[in-house]
């Protein structure tokens, strides 16, 4: 059982709440238009890494005729897909050896997974599984503004636990995360280079502004919880990449600090009182035809 990910670099909130207000139904309009697919064809769609599955949710809602099939090869990831996200295959595997026969799919996809596996397996294997014709779409974040209230920057508890944290950056940097980063040119150059055709770079802009008239109280809410979990998350892959750092004493003392500012930041939302903090990132989508 491998829950390396999940365990160690990015819990299951983390990847759950982001990634579900990035794939909201308000953003349909920019993915599809880049992804260019035929929603009204019965299309088979992989996700390679597809982490707790939101983006598979968001697939589903989006090509209904589509069936759609998550991979990854965390199982906690996978076992928590699996709940969540109804009327979608999910299962465990190697994006560097899919379980798949040739010629299987007409659309592969990912997000935030290409700068992790080596180039010539991730391109070489989604070519392997995929129609001829078929459509590989490569997500990845690049920019991103980030605007909080300055209660929301680390408070002193936080600082003093990430001081303590020395050494964690190199404990993740074991698991080889990042290990093939790529520029906004190098991406869609490998992806010709592992031979797609009719490659296309655009981007997508998401902005999360609970703040925002267009954003309703639940989902203004979701923004907030969202970096609550993250920062949360964050704390918990600390704990566990450096056994025996800390005490369950700081661990709670940091964690009930972070509650604290959100929960001012909920109260300020819920009495109308306008902080526009903002989170916008640039979402870049590569897509190339077998
Ligand atoms: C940054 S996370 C992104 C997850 C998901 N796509 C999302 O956006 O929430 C990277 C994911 O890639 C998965 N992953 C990394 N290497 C993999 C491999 N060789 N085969 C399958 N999954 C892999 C990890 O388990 C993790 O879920």
């Amino acid at each position: 059982m491998n829950t390396t990910w999940s365990d160690y670099i990015q819990g299951i909130p983390t990847l759950y709440e982001s990634r579900r207000l990035r794939f909201s139904d308000a953003f349909a309009p920019q993915f599809k238009a880049l992804f260019a697919l035929d929603a009204e064809k019965p299309l088979k769609i992989l996700e390679i890494g597809c982490g707790p599955g939101a983006l598979c949710g968001a697939l589903h809602r989006w090509y209904p005729q589509a069936e759609v099939t998550g991979l990854d090869r965390d199982s906690a990831f996978i076992r928590f897909a699996q709940e969540q996200e109804k009327g979608i295959r999910f299962l465990e595997g190697d994006a560097a050896a899919l379980p798949f026969a040739d010629n299987s799919f007409d659309v592969t996809i990912s997000n935030t997974v290409a700068e992790h596996i080596e180039p010539s397996a991730f391109y070489g294997e989604q070519r392997r599984v995929l129609k001829p014709g078929g459509i590989c779409l490569v997500l990845s974040s690049r920019k991103s503004i980030s605007r909080k209230p300055a209660y929301m920057k680390d408070n002193a508890p936080e600082k003093a636990f990430w001081e303590k944290a020395d050494g964690y950056d190199d404990a993740v940097a074991a698991y080889e995360i990042c290990k093939y980063p790529m520029s906004e040119s190098e991406l869609p150059a490998a992806m010709e280079n592992y031979g797609f055709s009719d490659v296309a770079p655009g981007y997508a802009v998401v902005h999360l502004t609970p703040d925002h008239p267009a954003v309703s109280a639940k989902v203004a809410h979701e923004i907030i919880n969202a970096d609550r979990h993250g920062t949360l998350d964050a704390v918990d892959s600390a704990v566990h990449a450096l056994p025996g750092r800390f005490s369950e004493e700081e661990i709670d003392a940091v964690k009930r600090s972070i509650h604290q500012k959100y929960d001012r930041r909920i109260a300020q939302y819920d009495r109308g009182e306008k902080q526009w903090d903002t989170l916008v990132s640039v979402i870049m989508v590569v897509r190339g035809r077998k």
